[in-house]
């Protein structure tokens, strides 16, 4: 206590010098002085560590995004490029016009989820942990039909609550493909251009929609490509997303079906295409890497043996993407 007493006239003597002319000053100021300076440092040290919906939490580091997708994200130019593009617009933009909506369809292990986390991961300084960033699975999360009713109040009321307390949050829904009949509508209006509700901006928002959907059809198309010699790289945007817009709008899914409402709301269909040997190898070394194992050619080889790859013949594309376990 009396060291506390001493500090306490030492940290006063700092800020308040008239304290300091007189040694037997006030107890009672001296104190009130400490208490008021030490709640003013509290608050200023509070605000550095609490995530605030703002730039500095909010860092936007577009270079970073992109060096990362560029190392990191093994055969997938056409959603490389799409991701960059769009996020960069979106961010650039003061006022954006409206919501930016991304919607990735791509088969399994492909890097749906892998890419919304780096996107997470240079948007804001928390990444996937911000509480700006929402990461919800339609399947777990809306699992009976017979409660769509419940399920939309709830989802109103999530995206209207996040986004009053930071308009540039992130919602990545994944298992979009099993979203149930009739919910997707809620999300609707949110994704419009001149939706307001009480003042709030919902235009800041980035909306991120991961599903299979498509995976198999892209696949024959990748297919396609590969075997009349074409290198992977000429693969065109346009032929990609109109077999992904042909197969999402003759699906029964019920995101497809309610497209009248939705289908103008996506800003764009990002493709993943399914992963060659040469991708699944530089997975495997990373994840070698991550976990601090000796990558050698032999140890690589013996992963890859382990997985499946796809035509039976022609061994072309991983089954599995790069959802490697162990
Ligand atoms: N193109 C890629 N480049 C580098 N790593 C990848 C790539 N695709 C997947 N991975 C690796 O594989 C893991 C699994 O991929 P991810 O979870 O992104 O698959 P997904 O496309 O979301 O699949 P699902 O549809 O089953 O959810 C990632 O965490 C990442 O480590
Ligand atoms: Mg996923």
């Amino acid at each position: 206590m009396q060291l506390l007493t001493a500090t306490c006239v030492v940290v006063a003597c700092c800020v308040h010098s008239a304290v300091c002319a007189d040694p037997f000053a006030d107890f009672v100021e001296v104190m009130t002085l400490t208490a008021e300076y030490a709640g003013r440092y509290y608050d200023s040290v509070r605000s550095y560590f609490a995530e605030t919906c703002d730039d500095r939490w909010i860092h936007d580091d577009l270079i970073g995004l992109s060096d990362h997708l560029n190392k990191k994200l093994y055969g997938q130019h056409l959603a490389q490029e799409g991701v960059m593009y769009f996020i960069a617009r979106h961010l650039q933009s003061a006022e954006p016009d409206k919501a930016l909506v991304l919607s990735f369809h791509g088969r399994t292990g492909t890097g749906k989820h892998y890419v919304s986390n780096i996107i997470a991961q240079h948007l804001y300084r928390k990444g996937l942990r911000s509480q700006f960033v929402h990461l919800i699975s339609a399947a777990r999360e809306f699992p009976h039909e017979e409660r769509v009713p419940y399920y939309k109040d709830r989802l109103r009321a999530w995206i209207e609550f996040n986004i009053a307390r930071c308009p540039r949050s992130i919602f990545i829904f994944a298992e979009m493909n099993k979203m149930p009949p009739g919910l997707i509508d809620t999300i609707a209006p949110y994704l419009d251009s001149y939706y307001t509700v009480g003042g709030v901006n919902y235009r800041k928002a980035i909306y991120i929609f991961l599903s299979t959907t498509a995976g198999d059809e892209i696949t024959q198309y990748a297919f396609q490509h590969w075997w009349n010699g074409y290198p992977r790289k000429d693969i065109s945007p346009t032929d990609v997303i109109n077999i992904i817009f042909r197969t999402a709008t003759s699906t029964k899914n019920e995101l497809w079906n309610s497209e009248m409402v939705y289908r103008p709301m996506i800003t764009a269909y990002i493709p993943f295409l399914p992963l060659e040997k040469s991708h699944v190898r530089r997975c495997i070394e990373d994840r070698m890497v991550a976990r601090g194992y000796l990558v050698t050619d032999d140890t690589v080889e013996s992963v890859m043996k382990e997985i499946l790859f796809w035509p039976e013949r022609e061994q072309v594309f991983s089954v599995i993407g790069c959802k490697i376990s162990f």
